[in-house]
């Protein structure tokens, strides 16, 4: 007779754990990509969780959410090929869903229903940004002055505008002494140099939350080459792009 009400309030008291524990890892993680490129959703598991099933789901603002993958036993299914991401989504592991050539669209909240054994269920969730990927940062040079034994140039560094990033020139290498450096607003910067550490690099690089973009100047191309007195253009010997961070992102079970 008393054994009712007492299970009937374990069970309620469990509800409101497994509601307590569902709004804890109810804020979604933060997962930026960049458009044509691809990131890995990565669910996390307690430790010697054994995993029945991960539910995959997509959301994008006000529309339905849509199941778009499932990873059972080690088979991955998709309920829909035909959905938006048709040849775009792929088991990366048992617990890592990767989306390739990202579009603009794909920006939204993706969820992961973990399911393990016996019968706990973890749901997470991810918040996917997608950025336009950074152009190259361009370096214009000129030569003010020079003397067999110093050269003063002058440096910027620019990116088209509308560019969502920040530019900056990076500090030379410190054992650089002969080479005094002094920024300037709007990405100049003045640069004078002793002969003997013409063969310096700059860098300039220009920066968004997802990736990094650098390019280089040999200041040999721009002092005591062949004497011309005004050298204007893009000398740059670098360009390399950085992916920033992390593409997969695990949460902490
Ligand atoms: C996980 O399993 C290993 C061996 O299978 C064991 O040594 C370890 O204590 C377990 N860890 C937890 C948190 O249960
Ligand atoms: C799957 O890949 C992610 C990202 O590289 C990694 O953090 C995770 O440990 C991997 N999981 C398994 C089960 O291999
Ligand atoms: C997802 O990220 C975007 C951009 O950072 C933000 O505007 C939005 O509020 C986030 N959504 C959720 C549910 O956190
Ligand atoms: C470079 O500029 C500095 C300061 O503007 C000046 O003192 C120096 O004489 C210049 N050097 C040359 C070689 O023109
Ligand atoms: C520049 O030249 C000096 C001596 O010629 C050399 O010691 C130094 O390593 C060179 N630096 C770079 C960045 O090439």
């Amino acid at each position: 007779m008393d054994a009712q009400p007492v299970r009937l309030l374990g069970a309620a008291f469990l509800a409101a754990a497994v509601r307590l524990a569902v709004q804890a890892r109810a804020q979604p993680r933060q997962v930026n990509g960049v458009l044509g490129g691809s990131v890995v959703l990565s669910a996390a598991l307690p430790p010697n969780a054994t995993v029945r099933e991960i539910e995959w789901s997509f959301s994008a603002g006000a529309g339905a959410t849509i199941r778009t993958a499932e990873l059972s036993r080690g088979r991955f299914e998709r309920p829909d090929p035909g959905d938006r991401f048709r040849q775009r989504l792929e088991m990366f592991n048992a617990t890592s869903l990767r989306i390739s050539a990202l579009e603009p669209g794909d920006g939204g909240l993706y969820g992961a229903r973990v399911k393990l054994l016996p019968a706990v269920v973890h749901d997470q969730s991810f918040n996917l940004s997608v950025f336009e990927p950074l152009p190259d940062p361009e370096i214009q040079s000129w030569l003010l002055s020079e003397t067999p034994a110093r050269c003063n140039v002058s440096l910027q560094c620019r990116v088209p505008s509308g560019t969502r990033g920040t530019v900056a020139w990076m500090n030379p290498r410190r054992d650089q002494r002969g080479l005094w450096v002094r920024p300037i607003s709007g990405g100049v910067l003045k640069v004078e140099v002793q002969r003997s550490y013409a063969n310096a690099t700059l860098t300039c690089r220009v920066r968004s939350a997802v990736e990094e973009r650098r390019r280089s100047i040999d200041l040999l191309h721009v002092c005591w080459s062949r004497g011309e007195a005004i050298r204007l253009g893009c000398w740059t010997t670098v360009a390399a792009a950085i992916l920033l961070g992390p593409s997969a992102w695990r949460l902490s079970p």
